[in-house]
């Protein structure tokens, strides 16, 4: 029997052979940033990228976990009783905290469980390897429990995880993402109601380029718990005149007439973009809907500018990339997708381009920022689910 590397790691960890087989991709969003908490639209896609887990049940209450992603991090153990935030569990915090939250909400875990689990996502580039592995736990626990959690359940417990285990504010667009992906299609979620719909993407004449700044996202979190305080403030003002729930609520018309009520020019800047960007989300999935792939993209450049320009999320390496992306032959649109501040941006490229493509943004890259980008074609997949142990990579 031909034995996969995932496999080979588990029995090397664990001197068994693991049971049963999972996965959860990563994903990237066309259009519709930082809307999410704001109660507006988002539309991401899964993609094929994402992490793998092999794992079996154990007799006792230990869990064990190794990723051979972080293999210096070595194999985390603790008791399903000691279920808390640890910091030098590192990566293992996110399995952690879903499995708190899991009991939390009511459903067992007998016994703890032995688990290795391996990603090819590119580690903080904003492709969520965090929701891909919340999501990951999520289905494994599902699967080897036999629990039967609703999907949207798993969702918000990721996004639980993410916003009181982790510290992290964020909105509920990565872990949907993630968990209701779909191959060739993007995923039109409102995100006030969690109302959603599948838009096809097949792009025949072109592919969607995911270009890594390669620039680490360190002060990411702070500065996204920031953008999203802000929100707030400006929905407060504006809720003192309006009778509104989120800023996903206004037209741009009614922004544009109400605006001056948020008082401090920097928070009203972030409040054009929620308003403005959950429009163009609306406009975009009708123009792709219809096979305008031109005015598709337009509305993809429109976002970027509006988050380098009001939202302030980009930084010189996600601009150099996206903007040397736009003078580039045959390219629909690009523009930086995530909570920014460094991460991915994502280029849509006509086919016969790619090459030419990934040779001149990469030099142009390089020369202004003095290290590499990195490129990759995205493929969209399905969502979090158990697989066959031999489909493992
Ligand atoms: C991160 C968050 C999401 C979303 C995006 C910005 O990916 O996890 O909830 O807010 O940033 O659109």
């Amino acid at each position: 029997m031909k034995m996969t590397t995932l496999n080979k790691i588990f029995l090397d960890m664990f001197h068994v052979l693991p049971k049963r087989a999972f996965f959860a991709p990563g994903r990237i969003n066309l259009i519709g940033e930082y809307t999410d908490f704001n109660g507006g639209h988002v539309f991401p896609c899964a993609i094929t990228y994402g992490t793998y887990a092999v794992a079996r049940k154990r007799e006792d209450q230990l869990i064990r976990l190794y990723s051979a992603n972080f293999p210096d991090k070595g194999l985390i153990e603790f008791n399903l009783s000691e279920l808390v935030y640890d910091h030098t569990h590192n990566w293992a915090n996110y399995p952690k905290g879903m499995i708190r939250y899991i009991l939390e909400a009511g459903y067992e875990i007998p016994t703890g469980f032995e688990c290795a689990i391996q990603g090819n996502i590119p580690n903080g580039a904003g492709l969520s390897s965090s929701a891909s592995i919340e999501l990951l736990t999520g289905v494994m626990i599902n699967g080897l429990y036999e629990l039967a959690i609703p999907r949207l359940e798993l969702i918000k417990l990721g996004k639980r995880v993410e916003n009181e285990f982790i510290g992290v504010n964020s909105g509920i667009m990565d872990q949907f993402a993630v968990g209701m992906g779909k191959k060739d299609a993007g995923i039109l979620l409102d995100c006030q109601t969690l109302r959603y719909e599948y838009a096809p993407v097949k792009l025949e004449h072109h592919k969607i380029i995911i270009m890594n700044t390669n620039k680490r996202r360190e002060l990411a979190d702070s500065k996204y718990n920031e953008r999203r305080s802000e929100c707030e403030q400006a929905l407060e003002q504006l809720k003192t005149k309006l009778a509104i729930e989120s800023l996903g609520q206004l037209s741009e018309a009614e922004f544009d007439e109400y605006q001056h009520f948020i008082t401090n020019e920097t928070v009203r800047k972030r409040a054009k973009h929620a308003v403005y960007e959950n429009v163009r989300t609306l406009k975009a999935l009708k123009e792709l809907k219809k096979g305008n792939l031109t005015e598709f993209g337009r509305l993809i450049n429109q976002s970027h500018i509006s988050l380098r320009d009001d939202f302030e999320v980009t930084g010189v390496e996600l601009d150099s990339l996206v903007e040397a992306a736009w003078k580039q032959p045959g390219v629909l649109g690009a523009r930086m997708i995530g909570a920014g501040f460094g991460g991915c941006a994502i280029a849509i490229v006509e086919n016969d381009e790619v090459d030419h493509f990934i040779a001149n943004v990469g030099a142009i890259y390089k020369e202004k920022i003095g290290y590499n980008a990195d490129f990759y074609i995205a493929s969209i997949g399905d969502g979090a689910k158990e697989i066959m142990l031999e489909a493992v990579k």
